[in-house]
């Protein structure tokens, strides 16, 4: 007799090994599926899982207790699916205690960063603003007359070819020149032009911004960047102070082993004119590293003072532009200019 009973419990529980692929693999995204299937597993008459509960008396008191948690179990999935597929199609109401996972990890807001040259650039105007020095900012739209004549390139001096312009408007054309900046040095002439107005030098500025060239792409080129120029006027300013100040902001910036050289060089407002370079350690290199230039600067040309109607006699400044991406490229040591300018998040979350 117990071997008998204990055959009924078995079978009953293989039905119900069978049955639970319905329970758990069911459809039930519409009302009447959803009936359907609570009358399948639960109704008294037809229902499969009734059927099961029923025959708990024809089973050995051993196995009794088993039999009755595996049924009890499979009906309180039952339960919870439909309780769960009635929530999802009415839409009312929220899910069952019963499906909300405690143990699920938070969903985490992912942080934001600055882009690198946003940090780069704010840190170069920090540095010079501990100096003494104002910022201010100019149009990315200019004039022939403020990006070139002013500055000192004469009409047809090659000097204006260095520079690979974008031009909206031809030179020679009604409006003369219209064009995206090629760098930040036309707002020289602007803020000397509005000190004037006011007064006299002392002038202490630097200026921030983006320019345009059109050159041809590559590691330590793009088609725009980011300059800040700075410019100082006021009696007895030499090429000593140049020097010292730009010593000082390397040493802040790269760190007081930093490598840095002045190279002789050319611009048409500055005379005389020099590029500074700083040392990109790179042991694949052969010598160990590259020169990498940063800026350029120099003393402001008397024929440009004179333009604006500062006494070059009386006043001396000097000026200097730098390139923001060469220098986020090496404080962050970004090999690629072209990767900050990408927007792939997995190179920006590295800058958080
Ligand atoms: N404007 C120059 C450039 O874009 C840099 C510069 C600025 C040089 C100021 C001298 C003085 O290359």
């Amino acid at each position: 007799m117990g071997e008998q009973t204990s055959s009924v419990a078995e079978a009953a529980l293989a039905a119900l090994v069978h049955l639970k692929e319905d329970i758990e693999g069911a459809l039930l995204d519409t009302a009447e599926g959803i009936n359907e299937y609570r009358i399948r597993h639960l109704s008294r008459k037809q229902g499969q899982i009734t059927a099961l509960l029923k025959r708990i008396p024809d089973v050995a008191p051993e196995d009794r207790k088993r039999f009755g948690l595996e049924i009890n179990a499979a009906k309180d999935r039952v339960e919870a699916r439909i309780e769960e597929a009635t929530a999802a199609i009415t839409g009312a109401g929220t899910a069952s205690a019963a499906s909300v996972d405690l143990t699920l990890p938070g969903r985490t807001q992912a942080q934001g960063s600055l882009h690198p040259i946003t940090q780069a650039r704010r840190l170069i105007t920090r540095v010079f603003e501990n100096y003494g020095f104002d910022v201010a900012e100019g149009p990315e739209i200019e004039d022939d007359w403020h990006n070139f004549s002013a500055l000192n390139f004469p009409p047809d001096h090659p000097a204006r070819d260095m520079q690979d312009t974008f031009f909206i408007e031809e030179p020679g054309t009604e409006h003369d020149g219209i064009l995206l900046r090629t760098h930040t040095s036309p707002v020289q002439i602007r803020i000397m032009e509005e000190a004037m107005k006011e007064g006299e030098p002392p002038i202490r500025v630097i200026v921030p911004g983006r320019v345009y060239r059109n050159e041809a792409i590559s590691y330590k080129s793009y088609c725009l960047f980011h300059q800040v120029e700075g410019l100082y006027v006021d009696e007895g300013v030499t090429m000593a102070d140049l020097k010292q100040i730009l010593h000082a902001f390397a040493r802040t910036m790269f760190g007081e082993d930093v490598r840095m050289r002045f190279r002789p060089s050319f611009f048409p407002f500055t005379e005389p004119s020099a590029e500074v370079d700083i040392w990109w350690k790179d042991e694949d290199l052969p010598g160990g590293g590259r020169w990498m230039e940063i800026l350029g600067c120099g003393m402001v040309d008397p024929n440009v003072l004179e333009g604006v109607g500062i006494d070059s006699e009386k006043y001396t400044g000097y000026a200097f532009g730098m390139g923001i991406e060469r220098i986020a490229m090496l404080r962050y040591g970004i090999e690629d200019i072209r990767t900050l300018y990408e927007n792939d998040v997995r190179f920006l979350e590295q800058f958080s």
